[in-house]
């Protein structure tokens, strides 16, 4: 990180100051807020597709005024623009809160919430197991796909976010281990994607274990996915496994060789453990100060925050290769910022 500093610029008026880098700050925040509540209000589902201020009025039960100021805040804010007389959500909006979304815009809100909330106590707390139930569910439901959007379960079938080095060593009839399977977003998506593959989730969290399991139950897998509510480190497994996924960027130092080795021993000789990084590191090299890089080094402060130490691709690398793996790569899932390293268990 380079920290000289170079000539120094012009002083700028408080008011200057605030404009140029306060003032986005908080209209972002208050824009977030208003996105809430017009969710809340159903009126984001209503802007789908082009309405006037007098229908949305009439939908969501709210009066003309306030709805014409919500929208006109939501049009200012690129939520929302005009259409004729009426008005709709922006494309990236629509995507957003569509039947093909990565998780649910409250979830996802709630992210951002959990983070900020972590952020603003530096002494870090009691860590992700220290959250109120509330808040690990909604952010554990927020880093995973959702898995009830036919949607995404489609696209991963077409084999979206698959790192090429899996690409042809995924087989039917594997049997998958997720370490670390929170409410098992990604792991229910895989199973639906694919029929033939059955799965054990560990995840320490009562909470989440239960709704994992309800999940999988609802979407009819339950059968495929048993939920073992024990720690990774500990956890006894009836093995062997063809594919282990480890979600190491939630597991704090002390549970981190202990868990590589219950992945080393679940695996058959040439099975593989699949551990992704937080985000793409590469993404800062291109744009120091664009908004992957922010979300990137929010996350990585955040997850500091809660004890799981921070790797660099190479550093997981060599991590994964000193508990005995062996042709340790980097991959990389093309167009989906997906970069995983790869082990075999000799
Ligand atoms: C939120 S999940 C990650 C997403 C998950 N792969 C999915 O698709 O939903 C990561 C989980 O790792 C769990 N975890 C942390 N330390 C663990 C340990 N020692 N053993 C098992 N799970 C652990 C956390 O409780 C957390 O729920």
């Amino acid at each position: 990180m380079d920290m000289t500093s170079g000539d120094a610029a012009e002083p700028l008026s408080w008011f200057e100051a605030s404009e140029q880098v306060l003032d986005p700050l908080l209209n972002a925040r208050m824009l977030l807020a208003l996105v809430e509540g017009a969710d809340g209000a159903e009126l984001l589902r209503a802007m789908h597709s082009t309405t006037t201020v007098a229908d949305l009025a009439l939908a969501t039960g709210l009066g003309e005024d306030r709805v014409r100021d919500v929208c006109a805040a939501l049009i200012a804010g690129d939520v929302a623009e005009a259409d004729g007389s009426g008005v709709r959500l922006t494309p990236a909006w629509a995507a957003l809160t569509g039947p093909a979304a990565f998780a649910p815009l409250a979830s996802a809100l709630r992210l951002g919430d959990v983070g900020a909330q972590t952020l603003g106590d530096l002494s870090g707390g009691s860590g992700f197991a220290g959250l109120s139930s509330g808040d690990r569910l909604a952010y554990a439901s927020a880093v995973s796909p959702d898995p009830f959007s036919p949607g995404i379960v489609a696209a991963m079938r077409g084999g979206a976010g698959v790192p090429d080095a899996v690409r042809g060593r995924l087989h039917d009839g594997d049997r998958h281990l997720e370490l670390g399977c929170g409410v098992a977003g990604r792991i229910l998506c895989v199973l639906q994607a694919f029929p033939t593959l059955s799965a054990v989730g560990v995840e320490p969290a009562p909470d989440l274990a239960a709704e994992a399991e309800r999940r999988a139950a609802a979407l009819g897998v339950a059968d495929r996915f048993e939920v073992l509510c024990a720690d990774a480190v500990t956890v006894r497994l009836d093995g062997p496994f063809d594919v282990a996924f480890w979600s190491q960027f939630f597991f704090p130092a002390a549970s981190r060789a202990g868990t590589l080795a219950t992945a080393y021993q679940a695996l058959r000789p040439g099975g593989m453990l699949l551990a992704p990084l937080l985000g793409d590191p590469s993404v800062a090299e291109s744009d120091p100060h664009g908004s992957s890089t922010q979300s990137l080094s929010l996350a990585r402060a955040v997850h500091g925050l809660w004890g799981v130490p921070d790797r660099s691709p190479e550093a997981l690398v060599q991590e994964v290769a000193d508990s005995g793996f062996v042709d340790v790569v980097v991959s990389r899932a093309p167009d989906s910022g997906v970069v995983v390293v790869i082990g075999t268990r000799p």
